[in-house]
Parts: C-alpha cells; structure tokens; sequence
C-alpha cells in the first residue's frame, strides 16, 4: 500500500508494508554490464575523495537521478545527463558527506528543474527530505529510503528493490564501512544499521558504497556478511575495533560540512 506525502506535490511517496517480491534474473558481475528492461545504471568516481557517484534512469520517460554527485564534477553529470537524454529530476545525497562538497547544489543550476533530496535527520537543507520508508520514484522506478544511522544520524540506505540493487552510503562499504568517530557518529547504531537493515536483504543483493578506496566497485549483501572483516564480528568486537582505528581528523570536514548543510539549496 502506498501513501503520497504532501511534499510540494512531488514523486515522493510513502510506503507503508515493503514486500520486495521481485526476483533478479541476471546475476551481475560489475556496474558495467547492468542493463536491463528500461533501467539505465551508470557508476562515476572522483580520484580525489575516492567517492561513487550514480546515475539511475528510466528509459522509456528519460527521468533520472543523481546519487552521491560531488562538486567538482557536476559540469561533467550535466554533460553525461544531456547526452543521455535523460531530465534529472532528483539530485540525491546518503548523507550530509565530511570529505567533499555535495554536487547537488551545482547540479540544480546547471540542470535547472532538478530538486536536491538528503535524510530529514541530516540538518542540511534540501528541496526534499527524506523519511525512513519514503519512496523516491524516477519514471517506472522507486528507490526506498531506508534510515541506517552510524556514521552520521541522517544516513540513508537507497534500495531498489526492483533492480535488487543498494546504495550504502558510508554505512557499509566493500569489506569496511563508515568511520563512526565525528559528527554523530557511533559504532553501536552503525552496526545495528547494517544487521537489521542491509543484512536483511536477499543474500544476491549488489550493493554499492559511497567510496572504495582499493578499486573494487560493488558487492553483494552475501559477500559482506560472509568476509566483511569488522561487521562478522560481535557487537562488542566490533565497538573495539571502531574505538581504537586511530584515523587522522578529516582534512575536508571543515570546509565541507559548512558547504553541505547549505549546499542543497543554492
Ligand atoms: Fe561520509
């Protein structure tokens, strides 16, 4: 059953019973070969941040969404968007990021038209916040919201359960995840995020973090739950090996967290 928000008359809707019955008939081996029915996918990297951005589309009504767009290389999402055909509609964000200045704003400019979307729980400002459960739709595709706090309160897990595909964030990334040790970070949220939300989902589910920084591009909900080497740990194992990581102050944050409480909206 679906419930429409009153969010300015925009495709967001909320779900209230989530019963994801579509089975995925291709197993994928990389972002590259994801084509299927009038599902568009394309994954982009930023060398600097080492941050995932993607693009996902309808092709058969040209409307399109950004995930995770950092600053520096919106002129060349616009580009990709034009080129493509396809009207951007929403420029997404998993959360309020530490390490680079969002895209969106840039996005919104460039592509006039198109609204930027962040977690309620984040405190940046956007066109359109997100709940846990809300849907994002795009033409004959919906992305569902899934609230996963941990590395920031406002994360928000994307799943398309029609692609069997997710979009982590920081939350969980390729054999790691988010550090939990600045802006309302913690070990214990994060972990549960990842148990009962994203260890959750059929074992066959790719999914696709914010980052990687060893040139692996995706993953599946089976492989982390068999070889992610801190969230097959305990709890308690886990909270330790958070607690004594030792990684330097974030050389971006204070740049980019100013930037990105706002970016959203200029
Ligand atoms: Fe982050």
């Amino acid at each position: 059953m679906l419930q429409k928000l009153s969010l300015s008359g925009l495709k967001v809707v909320k779900k209230l019973c989530i019963v994801p019955k579509v089975e995925c008939g291709i197993r994928f081996l990389s972002s590259a070969v994801i084509k299927r029915q009038n599902f568009f996918f394309r994954q982009l990297f930023d060398t600097v941040s080492s941050t995932y951005t993607y693009i996902l589309g309808d092709m058969r009504t040209s409307e399109a969404v950004l995930i995770d767009p950092v600053l520096e290389h919106a002129e060349r999402d616009a580009t990709l968007v034009k080129e493509l055909g396809f009207k951007l509609i929403y420029a997404m964000n998993t959360h309020m990021h530490a390490d680079h200045i969002t895209g969106t704003g840039k996005l919104k400019t460039l592509l006039p038209g198109t609204k930027s979307v962040i977690g309620k729980a984040s405190g940046a400002q956007a066109d359109i916040h997100l709940h846990d459960g809300d849907l994002v739709k795009f033409g004959d595709y919906q992305l569902t919201a899934v609230s996963t706090p941990g590395h920031t309160n406002g994360c928000l897990t994307y799943i398309c359960h029609q692609q069997c595909m997710a979009f982590t964030g920081d939350t969980l990334l390729i054999r790691g995840c988010g550090r939990t040790d600045f802006q309302e970070g913690s070990s214990e949220r994060l972990y549960q995020s990842v148990h009962s939300k994203i260890f959750t989902l059929p074992d066959h589910y790719t999914l696709y973090p914010a980052h990687d920084y060893k040139g692996q591009t995706a993953t599946t909900v089976g492989e982390e739950k068999k070889y992610n080497p801190r969230l097959t740990k305990t709890l308690k194992e886990f909270v330790h090996i958070m607690d004594t990581l030792n990684l330097p102050y974030p050389k971006m944050i204070d740049k980019a967290l100013p930037a990105n409480r706002v970016c959203g909206l200029y």
